[in-house]
């Protein structure tokens, strides 16, 4: 029998947010399942509770960060991160590799581009967690011909207009990141893209029968190898890597509403809104008369605390038709026979959830792979509706009056059912994410 001394042993490095913890964890049970020991390094910056994983070794490094109110945006602190961890990176994996005479392989989120050169340093086999879908990916990959062309600056000015080099997207469309300087965004993608043309292979928690002609375009791209093994969340169980504490109430709350009849709404980990559009929402949800259940996240609002703008008597008045908490069990919302919608930000691992659950959308991206998603639920799979334009109460309204009781709603319902089936049958014996998971292991097995 093999013990943790026989094991092959992966290292894994999560970058610390939480669209990119729980891929990485999803993961690291995947490995852990088909016989490998786990390490997580982290940083203490958004650590993870190692008491949720018993079964992992956990070492922390110092990541010399300073406190994270102080930064103007999340890219600086992913700069500032990947500056300052270099040195207590590099230190612990030396360490770890002298130590473990089974180590294979170390995996690392994609943000962590200042690894680019652990592999050569090392001479140790690095993977890279890519935690976009596989759309998203050749957009940002083609990053430095969309600057050159001057596409970036034509954003507001062209939003409508198409992409010569994307098919499907608009200008408005772009990866771009919510940042106050521009070469911070340029310096993110330059960094990101060299440490995968770099790596020793890519792993996408995407689904290579719904990508086809992407992951073509890719390979042209990237020749190492890549693999599509998602969506990771359902070869295991619920995961618990949430940086919040998830509020069950919601539950019990859904138990009671009738099936197909709630709204769920989150606007995801990251992105925030400013106040006048949160009341659009609010008022949008409520008048749409349908029930519904919100994540207000504590930061969601620019410069509140949490929903104290909202009128009194607001929740209230609703009797029992409205839920809002602080964070949910997202998959278990989803999953949730009461659950018939979900209004979201599109981040990847939201729109999964999604897929999985055949739950159809209305897309409110912010900043990123939000906005390549969107159009693609809208325009290519025809899954949800997009909030275009300026977010108002009518329009939200509208939206979900049309999702939840239309006709038009019906068609997408219909059309999301074979999506959700192309997924489950991927993760089956024989189908697209069985067969690379499994060319992935030999992979790791042959360093
Ligand atoms: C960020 C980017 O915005 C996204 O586009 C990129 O793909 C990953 O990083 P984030 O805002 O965190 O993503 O959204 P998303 O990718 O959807 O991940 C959020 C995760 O938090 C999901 O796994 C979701 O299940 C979970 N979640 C969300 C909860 O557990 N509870 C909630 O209330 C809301």
């Amino acid at each position: 029998m093999e013990t943790r001394e026989t094991k092959p042993v992966i290292f894994l490095f999560p970058f610390p947010l939480q669209g990119h913890l729980n891929p990485m964890f999803q993961l690291a049970n995947i490995f852990f399942n088909r016989g490998f020991s786990i390490t997580v390094i982290h940083t203490k910056f958004n650590s993870p509770n190692s008491s949720n994983f018993p079964h992992f070794s956990f070492v922390s490094i110092p990541d010399g960060l300073s406190e994270p109110e102080s930064y103007p945006d999340v890219i600086e602190i992913l700069h500032d991160l990947n500056s300052k961890c270099v040195a207590p990176f590099g230190d612990c994996l030396k360490k770890l590799i002298s130590e473990e005479p089974t180590a294979a392989c170390v995996i690392v989120d994609a943000l962590w581009y200042f690894t680019h050169d652990l592999t050569e340093k090392f001479n140790f086999p690095r993977i890279v967690l890519r935690t976009v879908n596989l759309s998203a990916f050749v957009a940002f990959s083609k990053f430095h011909v969309l600057r050159e062309k001057g596409y970036l600056s034509l954003q507001e000015t062209k939003a409508d207009s198409p992409v010569p080099e994307l098919p499907y997207l608009r200008m408005k469309d772009l990866p771009w990141f919510q940042t106050e300087d521009p070469r911070s965004g340029d310096k993110l993608q330059i960094g990101v893209m060299k440490s995968l043309k770099s790596s020793s292979g890519i792993i996408f928690n995407a689904i290579e029968d719904l990508e086809t002609d992407q992951l073509d375009e890719a390979r042209i791209e990237f020749p190492v190898p890549l693999f599509c093994i998602g969506p990771f969340h359902r070869y295991v169980s619920a995961s618990s890597s949430s940086l919040l504490a998830h509020d069950m109430t919601c539950l019990s709350w859904l138990d009671k509403q009738a099936t197909n009849s709630v709204i769920y709404a989150s606007l995801g980990s990251i992105a925030s809104i400013d106040e006048s559009e949160f009341l659009e929402i609010a008022w949008g949800l409520r008048n749409s008369n349908q029930p519904f259940l919100w994540v207000v996240r504590p930061g969601l609002i620019h410069g509140k605390e949490w929903i104290e703008i909202l009128p009194k008597g607001f929740i209230k008045n609703l009797e029992g038709r409205c839920k809002i908490v602080k964070w949910a069990p997202q998959p278990e919302v989803l999953a949730h026979r009461a659950t018939g919608g979900f209004l979201t930000h599109c981040g990847w691992n939201s729109t999964l959830e999604g897929i999985c659950e055949a739950i159809p959308m209305i897309c409110r991206p912010s900043f990123g792979d939000q906005r390549v998603n969107a159009r693609y639920i809208n325009d290519v799979w025809k899954i949800g509706l997009h909030l275009e334009n300026k977010v108002e109460r009518l329009v939200i309204e509208n939206a979900v009056r049309t999702l939840m009781t239309s006709s038009e709603g019906e068609e997408i319902r219909k059309r999301i059912m074979p999506m959700k089936e192309t997924v489950e049958q991927c993760l089956k014996l024989g189908g697209s994410s069985f067969r690379n998971l499994e060319n992935l292991i030999a992979y790791i097995l042959s360093f």
